[in-house]
């Protein structure tokens, strides 16, 4: 089959690789329709390089058709319609019962320290083929594929894989109150589905802060009040002035940071040999001195007693951060890899012809998977107004 494998940093290829078959026999086999290119895998090809090799199938965002079914496989069969979550979560045991998927107790990587696998995400989650290919082996056929019905194109419902229930989970443990005030950070589509969320789950005022114009077009359209500048002075002064100077009730950190710190830097080095750690120590460093600012950015903004929430992926282990001032302000702070099947039963209802979400419309692209390189970049550079890109194999 064709699949989009990891060749190095920037460095994404279509190649052709083995079918994936049953292992398992609770395995099923998915044919991808559609297959979502995340913020998250653009970490891949920079900071989280050290922990990929070469020829990795990527892609955690997947839905499609069951074309094969292991021999103790009830719950779906050949020629349903399902999407698969990123998280590879058994369904069944403590932790997947308490709503906690991405902590599941069956996957975790528990020798490298890590929380349950994911699709396509690096030796630190299981490194798992992922689901930007034409065929995907998707196990725990019981409980992990989440069937979805015929009729509606496949954008109504490939988001229930990750943006969906991250965003929903960022919004939830964000704990605005009844019309309370929600400041978003980064307006991604992670970013993006928050404010849409926030606004669906009742905030009194959704603020986002981008800096990229056709993010910051598409917010503003669904009335988000936007500020276009990610300068923690702008940011900090523009929500304050429009909260009686208290600042928002939460703030969502929907940048992340990239991994960086020589804790981090040295599991690298254990986890693989692919870069020097000289110069990925250094890269690391540089980049999350960089992404860094929308943390400290969310500190400083969030009214005191106020909750932030991090959907945004964090990878440091030395980051400075300003406990007194954290502490001074008692801010709450919650943070995670969603727990995908723990929201879908919200979400599911949402996701009807009145698309109260705008789910129909999200993608800015539709490409065909042998132009995957090319799309990556795109996304990377938000280049040509990409904002969610989908392919179809
Ligand atoms: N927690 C989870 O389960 C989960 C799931 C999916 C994605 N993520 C993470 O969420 C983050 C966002 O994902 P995405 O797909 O929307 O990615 P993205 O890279 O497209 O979006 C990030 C946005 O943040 C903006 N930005 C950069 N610096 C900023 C700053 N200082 N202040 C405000 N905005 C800034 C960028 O311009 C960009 O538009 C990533 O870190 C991703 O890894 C987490
Ligand atoms: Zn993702
Ligand atoms: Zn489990």
């Amino acid at each position: 089959m064709r699949a989009v494998t990891w060749h190095g940093r920037a460095d994404v290829r279509v190649d052709t690789v083995p079918d994936p078959v049953i292992q398992e026999p609770t395995d099923v086999i998915v044919e991808v329709t559609s297959s979502g290119i995340c913020g998250s895998d653009l970490h891949l090809i920079e900071v989280m390089a050290p922990f990929m090799s070469v020829g990795d199938v990527m892609g955690h965002e997947p839905m499609g058709i069951v074309r094969d079914v292991g021999s103790e496989v009830t719950a779906v069969k050949v020629g349903d319609r399902v999407v698969v979550p990123f998280n590879i979560s058994c369904g069944t045991c403590w932790t997947c019962s308490q709503g906690l998927q991405s902590q599941c107790e069956t996957t975790q990587n528990r020798d490298l320290g890590f929380g349950a696998s994911l699709f396509g995400y690096t030796k630190l989650y299981g490194q798992v083929p992922g689901g930007q290919a034409e065929y995907l082996r998707v196990p725990f056929g019981n409980t992990l594929p989440i069937k979805v019905p015929e009729g509606p194109a496949d954008d109504r419902f490939v988001y229930l894989s990750d943006v969906l229930p991250t965003a929903w989970q960022a919004v939830q443990y964000a704990g605005t109150p009844d019309g309370g005030s929600v400041l978003v950070l980064g307006l991604g589509p992670i970013g993006d589905m928050c404010t849409r969320i926030a606004q669906h789950l009742g905030a009194g005022q959704v603020f986002g802060v981008d800096d990229v114009p056709e993010r910051i077009a598409r917010a503003r359209a669904r009335g988000v009040t936007v500020i276009g500048s990610t300068d923690k002075a702008d940011v900090v002064s523009a929500v304050r002035d429009a909260t009686d100077g208290r600042g928002p009730d939460a703030v969502i950190d929907a940048v992340g940071m990239e991994a960086h710190g020589s804790p981090l830097a040295s599991l690298a080095q254990k986890a693989t040999a692919v870069v020097p750690d000289v110069i990925m120590e250094k890269v690391m460093q540089v980049a999350g001195i960089d992404r860094l600012a929308a943390l400290t950015t969310a500190i400083e903004a969030v009214r005191r007693g106020g909750t932030i929430s991090l959907s945004g992926v964090y990878g440091g282990a030395t980051d400075p951060l300003p406990l007194m001032r954290m502490f001074d302000k008692q801010i709450q702070l919650r943070m995670g890899q969603a727990n995908v099947l723990r929201w879908v039963p919200d979400l599911l209802p949402l996701l009807t012809e009145e698309d109260p979400l705008g789910v129909d419309d999200f993608a800015t692209h539709h490409v065909p998977l042998e132009e995957a390189a090319d799309a990556y970049m795109k996304f990377r550079d938000k280049k040509d107004g990409a904002v969610k890109v989908l392919l179809k194999p």
